[in-house]
């Protein structure tokens, strides 16, 4: 049943016992898979076709279609009053909607070559880099190196600490998003570090995957948050 659809049937019939308020926040919870911004063989050679269609049409659907199936059963335990079950699906909507969120950042942070992918970052974003890493080199050596020595999978970030208005690295474990490690924290670059990222093409090199994604890197999009929350 569509999630529109239920949400409107209990409303009718009251049965949520919720705000009309909340009811309306729920309608927007139906996510939908987002189209790439460029074709699946456009960041070629870098990362293949292959990959590249495998990973949004299975990988990022499978956590889009999971978040919904959560968030619709979150909504109808609601409504029983279900404590166990309520808090049981935390787990599947941190991880679904953790992966949708991460991969539809994951694709914008990415853009083939004779698009600016791989062009380094110009303005306030760059000399920030500078500031706290010391170079764009030596960031991605960090970002690489932390990459490298996530043990199973998760993403690397640069991410930027609004609170404090630093940019710092960090990793997170399995599809956990950026903020989990701080309400403060804004994703400006994710990796995904997953083996369904690179390993038809990679195999279980990792360091070459991380290696080589710098070349379809979209710093012009990191530099577009970055200046949004730094203006
Ligand atoms: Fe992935």
């Amino acid at each position: 049943m569509a999630l529109r659809a239920l949400v409107t049937r209990k409303a009718l019939t009251g049965g949520l016992g919720l705000g009309s308020q909340t009811i309306r926040a729920m309608q927007t919870f139906s996510h939908s898979l987002p189209d790439l911004p460029y074709d699946y063989g456009a960041l070629e050679p870098v990362i293949s076709a292959e990959i590249m269609k495998l990973h949004h049409q299975k990988h990022h659907q499978t956590y889009v279609t999971n978040f919904n199936k959560a968030l619709e059963q979150l909504i109808d335990v609601m409504d029983k009053g279900d404590a166990p079950t309520i808090v049981r699906l935390q787990s599947a909507i941190k991880f679904n909607g953790g992966g949708h969120i991460n991969h539809s950042i994951f694709w914008k942070n990415l853009a083939p070559v004779r698009e600016g992918g791989g062009d380094p970052p110009k303005g306030s974003l760059g000399l920030a880099i500078d500031t706290h890493f010391g170079s764009l080199e030596s960031l991605i050596v960090k970002m690489n190196a932390e990459g490298a020595a996530l043990q199973g999978s998760g993403w690397v970030w640069l991410g930027l600490d609004r609170e404090f208005n630093r940019l710092l690295v960090e990793t997170t474990e399995n599809q956990d998003p950026l903020v989990t490690k701080g309400a403060n924290l804004v994703p400006l670059l994710g990796i995904d570090v997953w083996e369904h990222a690179y390993y038809l093409q990679y195999k279980n090199v990792k360091p070459d995957y991380l290696k080589s994604i710098w070349h379809v890197m979209n710093w012009k999009y990191a530099s577009e948050v970055y200046e949004t929350e730094c203006p």
